[in-house]
């Protein structure tokens, strides 16, 4: 339940394209992300999804159904936002059965006082109250369905807001950065909570982010969005490793992946900083931009590997680039050092152990080495460009 298929999206506002032709399958029960920069139009193409914004151009398919023309309430999905929108003055059992309410009694059954007593009423009523129980059960807010949205805590909100779009059992949720409202420590902890939920419901989740991390953490695939356009669709590790452009590449990862320029000459033979890669490109000479993530770096001290950030193999210390220790920022599990290279232009950041960089200052002269097998190119048009096996030997640096 809840594949979903959107083909063509367009979307302009006035002159201004926001969404340029968006194609994305959503497979039933996979929990995908749309994740991007503030402004690229995630929460526009979820807005078209609910059917809140219509489309310039293109078609939204629900279970094989393209629901185009069709109302928000009669897409059978649920949209969780990153305000709550409960109503304050009802209680949380109140609040998860309004959306019942309004599905299935009458306008008749739901007046006050009369309501109860006409025929058919007594029966919904108690089913109603039954899917709240099971609901509750799942979210563990059953001792919180007496209270008012002014009595919980923010984690708490979140998952009556959910327990509240739960009740119907849409064919999809639709969460637009519904933890954006929370404090750190209470968003990482949601994320886990999200995950487990999507878990135990085996639904359709199509979340909304500007996080990546978020991103990363909590999906079984991830669309990377920017600019109105879908730049890869994948999982996350892929999304990390194989990014398809060089924008997904330096949106994803944190500390952002070090690109530096190089060179790829007719040979295939890519060249930075005066080195040249052992793995070779098969694509035209061009000017290209190398990225290496700073867990691939690691700073060599007189000979030998002083930091575990890479997997540099034994006997490669030498083939290193020099550089000057600018600034060393200090996570607790890892340290990220910031080195200025000897041409003074470009900045490295290398991920180390803390106990490697306690000899270390601002100004201290270092080495860096670079893992072999692990730099990504991207051609001038931002592509990726793979790389195939050591075309030489003799070229034997990186
Ligand atoms: N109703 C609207 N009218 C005009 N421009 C809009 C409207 N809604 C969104 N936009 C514009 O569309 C772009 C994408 O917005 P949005 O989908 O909200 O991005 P995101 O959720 O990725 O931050 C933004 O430039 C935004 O200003
Ligand atoms: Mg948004």
């Amino acid at each position: 339940m809840g594949h979903i298929v959107l083909s063509g999206i367009e979307k302009s506002f006035g002159a201004t394209a926001v969404l340029k032709g968006i194609d994305l399958e959503i497979r039933a029960g996979e929990f995908l992300t749309l994740v991007g920069p503030s402004g690229c139009g995630k929460s526009t193409l979820l807005r078209i999804v609910a059917g809140l914004e219509a489309q310039t151009a293109g078609d939204v398919s629900i279970e094989g159904r393209n629901v185009n023309g069709v109302r928000p309430s009669d897409r059978d999905l649920a949209m969780v936002f990153q305000s709550y929108a409960l109503y304050p003055h009802l209680t949380v059992r109140k609040n998860m059965l309004t959306p019942l309410r309004l599905r299935d009694l009458t306008a008749w059954q739901r007046l006050p006082l009369v309501g109860r007593f006409l025929p058919g009423t007594a029966a919904k009523l108690a089913a109603m109250q039954q899917t709240v129980a099971e609901v509750a059960e799942v979210l563990k807010i059953e001792p919180l369905l007496a209270r008012k949205p002014g009595q919980l805590s923010g984690g708490q909100r979140q998952r009556a807001a959910l327990g509240r779009a739960m009740v119907r059992r849409p064919v999809a949720f639709l969460m637009d950065e519904p933890l954006s409202n929370l404090d750190a420590a209470l968003r990482v902890h949601m994320r886990t909570e999200l995950t487990e939920l999507h878990r135990r419901l085996g639904a359709t989740f199509i979340y909304v982010t500007h996080d990546q991390a978020e991103a990363l953490t909590m999906s079984s695939r991830v669309a990377v969005m920017m600019d109105g356009e879908l730049l890869q669709l994948d999982t996350p590790s892929r999304v990390y490793a194989a990014p398809a452009d060089l924008r997904v590449a330096a949106f994803v990862g944190s500390p952002r992946i070090n690109l530096l320029s190089g060179s790829l000459d007719a040979a295939g033979r890519v060249s930075l900083l005066g080195r040249t890669l052992r793995r070779a490109a098969s694509a035209p000479p061009q000017a290209v931009t190398v990225g290496l993530r700073p867990e691939h770096l690691a700073v060599v001290s007189q000979g030998a590997i002083v930091s575990q950030g890479a997997v540099v193999p034994e006997g490669e210390a030498g083939e290193t680039f020099a550089g000057t220790v600018r600034h060393l920022s200090y996570l607790g599990s890892d340290v990220f050092l910031h080195a200025a290279l000897a041409d003074g232009r470009e900045e490295l950041v290398v991920r180390c152990d803390p106990e490697a960089t306690e000899s270390l200052s601002p100004g201290d002269a270092v080495a860096i080495a670079q893992a072999r097998g692990a730099a990504l190119v991207f051609g001038a048009d931002g592509a990726r460009i793979p790389l195939g096996e050591a075309a030489d030997a003799a070229l034997e640096v990186a």
